[in-house]
């Protein structure tokens, strides 16, 4: 039936179809009322069709103690379609696949009919291969609008991703309310322009741009997330990817190597060397704005970045080197390293825990840090054989701000090409990890870097379709890469695309770009080998 992402079995009856109409009711059980007051939502809106509680029959939600967290089965036969989940999110995952067994059209936000409903005759049982199945989404570089952010929790919904990892800052803009520390958004929030393009194209607007999201816009963010299963992380990228803050507050950088009250929030792209200082003070500083952090977004998991940390101004820096002799730290990966372990520990005591990209294991891993593995596997088999959790989200696959085809009309080609086929045959498991290292990958996530990507409609064309086939990989069992079925994958993709067409989705379509999805003249980086500082 065309399920992506595809269930572990599925059996399909015709004599079992079930029709529904304006009598057909909609019983939750004890447990599933939230996903049933969803469910008739969205399927109210789209069929018109009233789907009342009523005393079973129709279609009917409950909890089975017996599946596991996250799993259902569905059966469709004998004039009832019954939904039982391993818990509510199990029930969640299995509404989305009612939704869509009942075709594109119920996709969409009010009907087109009335009549002709049905639910096709079936047996499903289903289940999570990961249970971190996340997207970052990077509101630093282009802010998000808030709007935007609430319906990409909704098409991540419908493909059963679970975890949205948030890059709330970034050298190019702060985008998180931090109430004691106000300059952060009204100065570290916006920039007067950005490069256009990659950076050999030299080319520059002067358009400013930024915004940032309210406490309470957040809040909502993460209550409307959890409605939907999905668990939001924030990430607060230290001690590189910071000049936004440090424009705002420039106590916060080397001070004795840069004049930091000159520096604004940063109008280029790239891998910048103006980090933070390792004083007291600057500990003190995220201190106090993780502790607002935190009662924002109650995650088990808060993300510290840690990533690309240029170490020059740590070398010329008396200060810092003054902390590496006081610590007694053999050289600069180890400041950062004790940097890393200072948020670890503190989070710890929170009862929350510290998630960092796979540069964090340089100068030795924080005890309890979990790892995003980005820049291959390497990073990830080494944490994961040491017994810490890891995200697999290398570049090389699954940076879905890389092109998604050769060819001169692909809006501003970053990086690798990386078509549909390539992400549907992406395995986060590498081979050379033992069973017990692979219990330590926790799942596998899709980074959607926005240097390219102005609004959502670009983060529309760079996620879609592929993040319909990375959905598939980080739910389905699928088999070894090379034995996948792509060209099923791509029959069931001609349907999933009506789906996406419903629910407004701007993607690419698979002959390539619209004429107005096109950037001419905008340069990209168009080698096929690593992006030295995209
Ligand atoms: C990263 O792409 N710098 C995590």
């Amino acid at each position: 039936m065309d399920l992506i992402p595809a269930p572990l079995t599925a059996r399909y009856v015709e004599e079992w179809a079930l029709p529904l109409d304006g009598d057909t009711p909609l019983t939750a059980g004890p447990g599933t009322e939230a996903v049933g007051a969803w469910l008739r939502s969205v399927l109210g809106a789209a069929t018109g069709l009233p789907l009342l509680p009523g005393a079973g029959g129709g279609l009917e939600l409950t909890l089975d103690g017996a599946l596991a967290p996250e799993s259902y089965r569905i059966s469709v036969r004998d004039g009832r379609a019954v939904l039982r989940g391993g818990d509510p999110a199990g029930v969640f995952w299995g509404a989305q696949t009612l939704r869509q067994l009942l075709g594109p059209d119920a996709f969409r936000r009010a009907p087109l009919r009335r009549t002709g409903w049905a639910l096709p005759g079936c047996e499903i049982e289903d289940a999570p291969r990961f249970g971190w199945r996340g997207v970052l989404l990077d509101v630093s570089r282009h802010f998000l609008p808030k709007a935007d952010v609430l319906r990409f929790l909704d098409l991540m919904a419908a493909h059963k991703l679970n975890v949205l990892h948030l890059h709330l800052t970034d050298d190019q803009g702060w985008r998180v309310e931090i109430k004691r520390y106000p300059r952060l958004t009204s100065a570290g929030g916006w920039r007067e322009r950005s490069m256009v393009g990659y950076r050999s194209g030299e080319r520059r607007d002067d358009q400013p741009h930024g915004g940032y999201y309210t406490q309470d816009d957040l809040r909502e963010i993460v209550a409307y997330a959890a409605d939907r299963q999905i668990t939001v992380v924030p990430e607060i990228d230290l001690p590189g990817h910071a000049q936004a803050a440090i424009c705002a507050y420039p106590e916060l950088g080397n001070t004795d190597v840069v004049d930091t009250a000159t520096l604004g929030v940063w109008t280029d792209w790239g891998i910048n060397p103006n980090v933070l200082n390792v004083s007291d003070a600057t500990l003190r500083f995220f201190e106090g704005v993780l502790e607002e952090l935190l009662e924002i977004f109650p995650a088990e998991f808060v993300h510290l970045g840690g990533d690309e940390c240029p170490k020059d101004q740590w070398r010329a820096s008396p200060a810092a080197q003054a902390r590496i002799r006081e610590l007694d730290l053999a050289g600069e990966d180890e400041l950062q390293s004790w940097f890393i372990r200072h948020f670890d520990s503190w989070l710890t005591a929170r009862g929350r825990r510290l998630i960092g990209w796979d540069e964090i294991l340089e100068g030795g891993l924080a005890p309890g840090a979990a790892v995003s593995s980005w820049r291959g596997y390497a990073g990830g088999v080494a944490a994961a054989r040491a017994g810490h959790d890891v995200v697999m989200c290398p570049e090389q696959h699954v940076y879905l701000d890389h092109r998604q085809a050769a060819g001169e009309y692909e809006p501003i080609p970053v990086g690798y090409v990386r078509t549909l086929e390539d992400v549907f045959r992406f395995e986060p498991l590498p081979p050379e990890l033992d069973a017990e290292a692979a219990r330590h990958v926790i799942g596998t996530q899709a980074n959607l870097w926005t240097e390219f990507m102005n609004d959502a409609r670009d983060v529309d064309y760079r996620a879609f379709p592929r993040l319909a086939a990375f959905a598939e990989v980080a739910w389905s069992e699928l088999p070894a890469s090379e034995a996948r079925d792509f060209e099923g994958f791509e029959r069931r993709m001609a349907v999933h695309y009506a789906r996406l067409d419903a629910l407004g989705v701007e993607y690419r379509p698979p002959g390539g770009p619209y004429p107005w999805q096109r950037r001419p003249g905008v340069a990209g980086c168009p080698s096929d080998g690593p992006v030295p500082g995209v």
